[in-house]
């Protein structure tokens, strides 16, 4: 089972006469040496990501949760309308990495709609899932070239909790007063139906390597 995850697998079986095999690790070893450096590089930039992936993530629950208490779904569609853009557009500036939110179906097109890269990954995510992998382990990292040069991406699963229906699960169920406003907000919408446990979608950052 190979996913794209595991894009940095260097290992190869050698064959050959013993002097053959030593001059060819001779002359292999700057060679391998930056492999090293690129790896070790490549696990610091993914802790990163991690830790301000995390940080979006466990300041979005707080403020969800916050408001659910306090006005209900109604009072809670602004947190996801108003301040998840903007907790983005904050861990953006202050860490210098583009940040942002994806979902496998989208409410907000202008912000929420994976790209070509993304959605390979999402599609990746939920073969894993399907496979039985926990939602938690869904990460993946990649150097990509993109036109105006090489970029680190990563992305991590986020599921669909049992707190996130109210706004993302069926329609014609207990809220539809919610989805009414929804409805208003998002004549497009297609980020319903969702259960929980499915794969809601991911966050999604990047930064432009030197
Ligand atoms: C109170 C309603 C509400 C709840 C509860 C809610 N969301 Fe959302 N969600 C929204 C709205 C509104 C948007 C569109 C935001 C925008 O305009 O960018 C959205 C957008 C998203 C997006 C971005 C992709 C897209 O579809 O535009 C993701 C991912 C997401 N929500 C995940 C979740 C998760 C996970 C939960 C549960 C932990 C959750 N949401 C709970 C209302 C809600």
């Amino acid at each position: 089972m190979r996913h794209v995850g595991e894009h940095r697998t260097t290992s190869r079986r050698t064959r050959g006469r013993p002097l053959a095999h030593g001059l060819l690790a001779l002359a292999l070893l700057p060679f391998a040496a930056n492999l090293v450096l690129a790896d070790t590089a490549m696990d610091e930039l993914e802790a990163e990501a991690m830790t301000i992936s995390g940080q979006l993530a466990e300041q979005l629950t707080d403020a969800l949760q916050e408001a659910m208490q306090r006005g209900g779904p109604p009072e809670a569609i602004s947190v996801c309308r108003d301040l998840a853009p903007q907790l983005k557009a904050e861990l953006s500036r202050s860490t210098g990495w583009r940040v942002t939110r994806v979902g496998t179906r989208v409410r907000n097109p202008l912000l929420g709609r994976p790209d070509a890269w993304e959605q390979t990954v999402l599609s990746d995510f939920q073969q894993q899932l399907d496979e039985g992998r926990a939602m938690t382990e869904l990460r993946h990292a990649e150097r990509v070239a993109e036109p105006d040069g090489e970029v680190f991406r990563f992305m991590r699963g986020i599921g669909t909790q049992d707190a996130c229906l109210a706004c993302h699960g069926e329609r014609q169920d207990r809220h539809a007063d919610t989805f009414k406003v929804l409805g208003e907000l998002y004549p497009h919408d297609q980020a319903v139906d969702y259960r929980a446990g499915d794969l809601r979608g991911a966050f999604s950052i990047s930064r432009a390597l030197e």
